[in-house]
Parts: structure tokens; sequence; C-alpha cells
């Protein structure tokens, strides 16, 4: 396994609920080593190509107007097998099925409004964290 990194995004409503620090709180609590952290609203072109996957989707509409209603908080983190130990620590996507504990189950309102994005493998890494972050600001410690 060995270190690894893996991209997140703190949700427009984890912003505005105030619970960046909450959710930090857990994740570096979890081991993760922050390598990459900013604010910024996403733009359409940014949260089409975050969410490509996802294009046609009934819910596609809804994900892209929602990820680019108000600031985001994008991520890069290292762990151990991180891509695999961040989706434990976040849970289901629908709140309501997540694990009791996870990140979701305690502060996810719905399955769109659900705290935080992750990448769901390597190559998603590095697809999606390439959206939000040049190599530079990537900073190895
Ligand atoms: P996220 O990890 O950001 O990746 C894609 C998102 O699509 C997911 O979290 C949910 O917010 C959203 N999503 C997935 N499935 C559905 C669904 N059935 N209805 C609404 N939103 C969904």
């Amino acid at each position: 396994m060995g270190l690894e990194r893996t991209f997140a995004i703190l949700k427009p409503e984890t912003v505005e609920r105030r619970l960046i620090g909450e959710v930090l709180r857990r994740i570096e609590e979890a081991g993760f080593k922050i390598l990459a952290l900013k604010l910024l609203r996403a733009s359409r072109e940014q949260a089409e190509r975050l969410y490509e996957v996802h294009a046609g989707k009934p819910f596609y509409g809804e994900l892209i107007d929602h990820i680019t209603s108000g600031p985001i908080v994008p991520m890069v983190l290292e762990a151990e097998n991180a891509v695999e130990k961040l989706r434990r620590l976040i849970g289901a996507t629908d709140p309501a099925k997540a694990e009791p504990g996870t990140i979701r189950r305690d502060l996810g309102i719905s399955i769109t409004k659900n705290v935080i994005h992750a990448a769901d493998s390597r190559e998603s890494y590095e697809r999606e964290h390439k959206i939000f972050f040049t190599p530079e600001e990537i900073l190895n410690y």
C-alpha cells in the first residue's frame, strides 16, 4: 500500500454551516496530512470537469448547481491507503445510509448536501486534483 494521496472538497453547505473546522478536525485526527488547501468558488467549467462521469444523469443539473452555489474547500490529503481510508471516514453517498460515526451520517443533510466529495480511486485523484491545484500548490513536507 504505502503513502498515497487523495482529493476532497468540502461542499458549499459545509462552508455555509461553518463546519470547515469540524470536518478538518476529523480528517486530521484520522491521520491525514494536508498537502494543499484553498477556499474558492468553482466555475461552471470546473464543476463540469469534476462531475463529468455524472453528465446526463437525472441529478446532474442539481449537482452542478449546488457545487457552484458558494465557496468550497478543495484539498489534497496524504495518508497510508488514503483513497480508501477517506471514503471509510466519510461514509456512504446518502447520509441516511452511511454508518454511524461517519462524516456524512453525523453532518449530512441530503444526497446532494452530503458535506464532502472525495475521489473514489487513484485515477480520480489524479484527474480531479488538477482541476483545482497546480503542482506548485501541493506542498511536500
Ligand atoms: P459526491 O461524492 O460529490 O459525488 C457525486 C455526487 O452526486 C454525490 O456525492 C452526491 O452528492 C450526488 N449524487 C449521487 N447520487 C445521487 C442521486 N441518486 N441523487 C442525487 N444526487 C446524487
